[in-house]
C-alpha cells in the first residue's frame, strides 16, 4: 500500500471531502485550525485513505501521536479484549488493574532509579495542569518558569504556560498569574545573538542573573517547565548541555525540573523519553500524544517523594480509562517488541541526512535539525537575514498534500516530520522524495 506507483492520482479535495468541509463549516467551532481539506476514511499503518479513494503517506500522524502506525493489529485487539470486559469504572475511585498496571509500567520506565507516582488523564493539557498544581502544592510556591516557543496546551493553566503563538493566550485573560517566559536553547535564532558553545549557555544564566536576581526571586519558583525538545515552537533540539544546566539550577534553588514530554516522549526521538538524550532527570514527566497510539490518555509521573499531595487533591473521571490503559500497554509492548526505538533512530537519521543534503541545494531551507523520528526543516527567505517563509511553509505543504504526503507546520516557519515509529526505510525515501518535489515547486514560484 505504500508503493507510490499505486497510489491514485491525486486530486484533492475530492467532492466527498468538500461535502464534509461544507458540513464543519456549518456544524463545528470555528477556533480548529485546519492545515488541508484532508477527509479521513480509514487508516492502516503508514498510510490514510480519504473519503473519495486518495491514498497518503502520513508524516504526521495525527500531531505526533499514532506511534504505532494506524490500527496496529495488536492494539486494535487490546481495545477489543478490554471493551469486552469493562468500559468504565473511574480508576479513581476504584481500584482498576489497567490502571495499576499502567502506572506500574510508566513508573518503571521514567527515567531515574527513585521510585515514582502515575496520575493518568486524558489529555496532554490535563497532564499539564496536574504537575502545575503538584509543583505548587509540594513546593508551597507560587511562581513558575517556561519558555518562549513552548506550547503545553490549552487549558488555562497549561494556556498560561504557553507562549508559542499569542492567538494562544489571546482575548482569555486574566490568565494563571506568577508565570515568566525566558528564551529556550534556539540556537539557530539564538535570542542573545551568541554561538554555541562560546556562549557557554548565556541563556540559562539569564534565568539566574536576570529573572531570578531583578524579579522572580528563586525561593518562591516551584517549577521549570521544559520541553526537551521543543515542538509545537518548531522541532527545536537544544544544545548537549542545556538540559543538565537547567537540572543544575533546579537543584541549586530546589525548583522542580518538569519535563513536557506529551510530544518527544515514547519513543518518538529513539528513547522513551527525549530528556534521556541528555541523561538527565526530570523531577516530573508529563506523557500523552504517542502513550496509546491514538486512545486518549495522559500521565503526570513524579518522584514518589514529591507526590506527596493527599486523597480528593486532584483526580478524574474519566482519567486512565481501561480501554485507553489497554491500548496504552499493548502500544508500549509494541514499542519494545516491534524495535521502533531503534527504527526511529536508524530511520529518522536517514531521512535527517537526506534532509540535511537537499538543504545544500535549497534556498529556502535555513536549517534542518532533528532526534529520531523528530525532525524539524525551517524555512527562510534569505540565508544571512534568516527572515521567516512563512508562505512557503504552507506552501509546500499543500504541495505534498496534493502529492499524497501528509505533513504539518510548527512554530511560524518550520515543518515538522512527526510520522508513525514503523515507518520503514523505502517509505521515508518516499516521504522525502515528494518532499523534495513539493519543495522544488514552490522554490521555482519564489525565486
Ligand atoms: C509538548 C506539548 N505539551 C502539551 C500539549 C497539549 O496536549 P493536548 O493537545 O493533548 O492537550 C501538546 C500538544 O501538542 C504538546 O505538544
Amino acid at each position: 500500500m505504500s508503493d507510490r506507483q499505486k497510489w491514485p492520482v491525486q486530486d484533492v479535495p475530492g467532492p466527498n471531502a468538500r461535502q464534509l468541509v461544507t458540513r464543519s463549516e456549518q456544524a463545528v467551532s470555528p477556533s480548529l485550525p485546519r492545515a488541508y481539506p484532508l477527509a479521513v476514511k480509514r487508516g492502516q499503518g503508514m498510510m490514510i485513505e480519504d473519503m473519495d479513494g486518495n491514498l497518503f503517506l502520513d508524516c504526521a500522524a495525527g500531531i505526533a501521536v499514532c506511534s504505532t502506525g494506524h490500527c496496529h493489529p495488536r492494539v486494535v485487539k487490546a481495545i477489543q479484549d478490554q471493551a469486552e470486559r469493562l468500559l468504565h469504572i473511574c480508576g479513581a475511585d476504584f481500584y482498576d488493574p489497567m490502571y495499576i498496571g499502567l502506572a506500574e509500567r510508566l513508573a518503571e520506565l521514567a527515567p531515574g532509579d527513585d521510585p515514582k507516582r502515575v496520575f493518568l488523564a486524558n489529555s496532554g493539557a490535563e497532564a499539564v495542569e496536574a504537575a502545575l498544581k503538584l509543583a505548587r502544592h509540594h513546593t508551597g510556591r507560587p511562581r513558575v518558569v517556561a519558555f518562549f516557543g513552548a506550547f503545553h496546551g490549552r487549558t488555562m493553566g497549561a494556556v498560561s504556560l504557553t507562549a508559542s503563538k499569542s492567538v494562544y493566550q489571546g482575548g482569555f485573560g486574566p490568565l494563571v498569574p506568577g508565570i515568566a517566559h525566558v528564551p529556550y536553547a534556539y540556537c539557530y535564532r539564538c535570542a542573545y545573538n551568541l554561538t554555541y558553545p562560546e556562549c557557554d549557555l548565556a541563556c540559562v544564566d539569564y534565568i539566574e542573573d536576570m529573572l531570578f536576581a531583578r524579579s522572580f526571586p528563586a525561593d518562591e519558583v516551584a517549577a521549570i517547565f521544559v520541553e526537551p525538545v521543543q515542538g509545537e515552537g518548531g522541532y527545536i533540539i537544544p544544545p548537549p548541555s542545556w538540559i543538565s544546566r537547567l537540572r543544575a539550577l533546579c537543584d541549586k534553588y530546589g525548583i522542580l525540573l518538569i519535563a513536557d514530554e506529551v510530544q518527544s516522549g515514547i519513543g518518538r526521538t529513539g528513547k522513551m523519553f527525549a530528556i534521556e538524550h541528555w541523561d538527565v532527570e526530570p523531577d516530573i514527566i508529563c506523557s500523552a500524544k504517542a502513550l496509546a497510539s491514538g486512545m486518549p490518555v495522559s500521565a503526570m509521573i513524579a518522584r514518589e517523594e514529591i507526590m506527596n499531595w493527599p486523597a480528593g487533591a486532584h483526580g478524574s473521571t474519566f482519567g486512565g480509562n481501561p480501554v485507553c490503559c489497554a491500548a496504552a500497554m499493548a502500544t508500549l509492548d509494541v514499542i519494545v517488541e516491534e524495535h521502533l526505538m531503534e527504527n526511529a533512530n536508524q530511520v529518522g537519521g536517514r531521512l535527517l541526512a537526506n534532509l540535511q543534503d537537499l538543504a545544500q541545494e535549497s534556498h529556502l531551507i535555513g536549517d534542518v535539525r532533528g532526534l529520531g523520528l523528530m525532525i524539524g526543516v525551517e524555512l527562510v527567505l534569505d540565508q544571512e537575514t534568516k527572515a521567516r517563509a512563512k508562505e512557503q511553509v504552507d506552501q509546500v505543504i499543500q504541495e505534498c498534500f496534493k502529492r499524497g504526503l501528509l505533513l504539518l507546520s510548527c512554530g511560524p516557519n518550520s515543518i515538522r516530520f512527526s510520522p508513525p515509529l514503523i515507518i520503514s526505510e523505502s517509505q521515508a525515501d518516499t516521504a522525502f522524495e515528494i518532499f523534495a518535489e513539493a519543495l522544488k515547486q514552490v522554490e521555482g514560484r519564489s525565486l
